[in-house]
């Protein structure tokens, strides 16, 4: 990539100033890391646990359908991380990665297939450090633990887990392993997120007080995949579920920017959701009556509405839609004592902003207030920019607050692609922190926290939108981490 060096350069640079690492958010203090002995405290011994330096990370990827065909290039053009071997149980998702690694000159990687625990052949070879786990959710958490058994550190797609038994299972194994279990929210990678990441960090919004995250996207069309492909087992959990089941998108980074599970936590949720109408409908509509679709019983409300109360009193909305004709949107918003950032589209308002964009403000104050005179005071008198307006002009809040990452690693993102970039961004931070052996970005108690809304919010809306506690699932370490 052309711009490797200036970002490994610029991280290192970066990693020197404690303080900028905690304005940054993303990488924890240094006091808080552990060194890359690998040794870990007790409790919640994989919170900013830094396992032992991997020159050279070799990856397995577990699943290549949609999503692990798509990671698989990015991760190949990722410096310093090599792709020793690929699983899959179907021909056709094979057939595909076999073309996309020729084309990439590594017709030669090893693939394992046959059965539903050929993974397991996978684990096995030596030359695996760590998996990539890309598979139905029903696969993430056995797939996990047997990874972190067999020695390698796992990365698990969103959601890591569907029920609180299986997400403690993964966090007490990364914790007798000493293995990562990452989830990889690759949302928390994004440009918008981390800028407001850093943004909280440098304490723009004053105290954080609310947040809102969401997945909204009408993904009615999986439903016509019944063999294979993500609608032919994605779309049974809605007739399952009646909660939120893919909450981590929107939460991860509302999470990142509150400190969740460092110096607040989850307490406790609850949740509503609308009829489930919608995938019946579109049932109706797409297919014969006697279609298989047509003989589900959605139970899932087309809109879910999950509320979290943190330990620190804070709130935040999670919603979840992937039903209704509407555009595309994480919500994406935080706001405190200092005012407001929301996403989609983004848009900003503060109390004090920062001296050169009041500068930036005032001088356009003057020239639009210069025009208006000019122009014989016609049409409605400009007003100064404020809070009770939202800024849609972003670009001089990138220019004052994109992320390090994100300025330094920009273009190699943006080339190699991934969700605009996020995807790309995420797999080379993974790379690092292992090679560097430093610690992840995301703690297996992020993941099991996040995800934990999946069973919890189905259990809240079952009882009536009843409170339903979350798991302290680093059992009280997040007051001092
Ligand atoms: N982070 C993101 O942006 C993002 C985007 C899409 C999907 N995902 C996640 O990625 C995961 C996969 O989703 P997808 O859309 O690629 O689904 P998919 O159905 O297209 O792919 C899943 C693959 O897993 C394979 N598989 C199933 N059981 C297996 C087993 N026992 N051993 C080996 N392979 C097995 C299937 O054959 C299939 O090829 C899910 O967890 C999903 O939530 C994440």
């Amino acid at each position: 990539m052309p711009d490797d060096k200036p970002l490994r350069a610029n991280r290192r640079q970066f990693l020197k100033g404690v303080g900028a690492i905690a304005a940054a958010g993303v990488v924890p203090p240094a006091s808080a890391a552990r060194t890359s002995s690998g040794q870990a405290a007790s409790g919640a011994a994989m919170l900013d646990y830094a396992a032992p330096g991997i020159e050279r990370p070799r990856f397995g990827i577990i699943g290549m359908g949609q999503r692990g065909k798509s990671l698989m290039p990015l991760l190949l053009a990722v410096p310093d991380a090599e792709l020793a071997a690929i699983c899959d149980t179907d021909p056709v998702a094979l057939r595909e990665s076999r073309l996309l690694l020729t084309v990439a000159g590594r017709g030669d990687t090893p693939v394992y297939t046959g059965h539903d625990h050929a993974y397991r052949e996978l684990l096995e070879r030596a030359d695996v450090d760590a998996v990539i786990i890309a598979t139905p959710w029903r696969w993430h958490a056995p797939m996990a633990i047997d990874a972190m058994r067999a020695g390698k550190h796992a990365f698990v797609e969103v959601p890591m887990a569907t029920t609180i038994d299986e997400l403690w299972q993964m966090v007490e194994v990364s914790e007798t392993t000493q293995r990562h279990c990452m989830m990889m929210e690759n949302v928390c990678y994004g440009r918008d997120e981390m800028m407001v990441l850093n943004m909280t960090r440098q304490g723009l919004f004053g105290e954080l007080t609310h947040g809102e995250g969401a997945y909204i996207h009408d993904l009615r069309w999986q439903m016509h995949e019944t063999t294979r492909k993500t609608g032919s087992w994605r779309t049974h959990y809605h007739t399952t579920m009646r909660g939120n089941i893919y909450p981590t998108h929107g939460l991860g980074p509302i999470a990142e920017y509150m400190g969740i599970n460092r110096g607040d936590r989850f307490d406790y949720i609850t949740s509503m959701s609308s009829p489930a109408l919608g995938r019946a409908a579109y049932a109706e509509r797409e297919f014969p009556p006697d279609h298989q679709r047509n003989r589900l019983r959605y139970i899932k409300g087309d809109m879910n509405n999950t509320l979290l109360k943190t330990a620190n009193g804070r709130s935040i909305l999670v919603q979840y839609d992937t039903t209704t004709a509407r555009p595309y949107s994480r919500l994406n918003l935080v706001q405190g004592t200092g005012g407001a950032f929301a996403g989609y589209p983004n848009r900003i308002a503060l109390d004090d902003p920062p001296a050169e964009i009041q500068t930036i403000y005032d001088e356009q104050y003057e020239q639009q207030k210069a025009a208006w005179e000019a122009g014989g005071r016609k049409g409605q008198r400009p007003t100064r920019q404020s809070f009770h307006r939202w800024d849609t002009d972003m670009a001089k809040w990138y220019a004052r607050f994109d992320h390090p990452l994100w300025k330094a690693g920009r273009t190699a993102a943006v080339t190699a692609g991934g969700h605009g970039g996020m995807d790309f961004m995420m797999l080379r931070r993974i790379v690092e922190c292992l090679s560097d052996g430093i610690a992840l970005d995301q703690s297996v108690y992020d993941g099991a926290a996040w995800s934990s809304l999946f069973p919890l919010s189905h259990e809240s809306v079952t009882n009536g939108s009843k409170p339903v506690d979350v798991p302290d699932f680093t059992r009280g370490a997040w007051r001092s981490a």
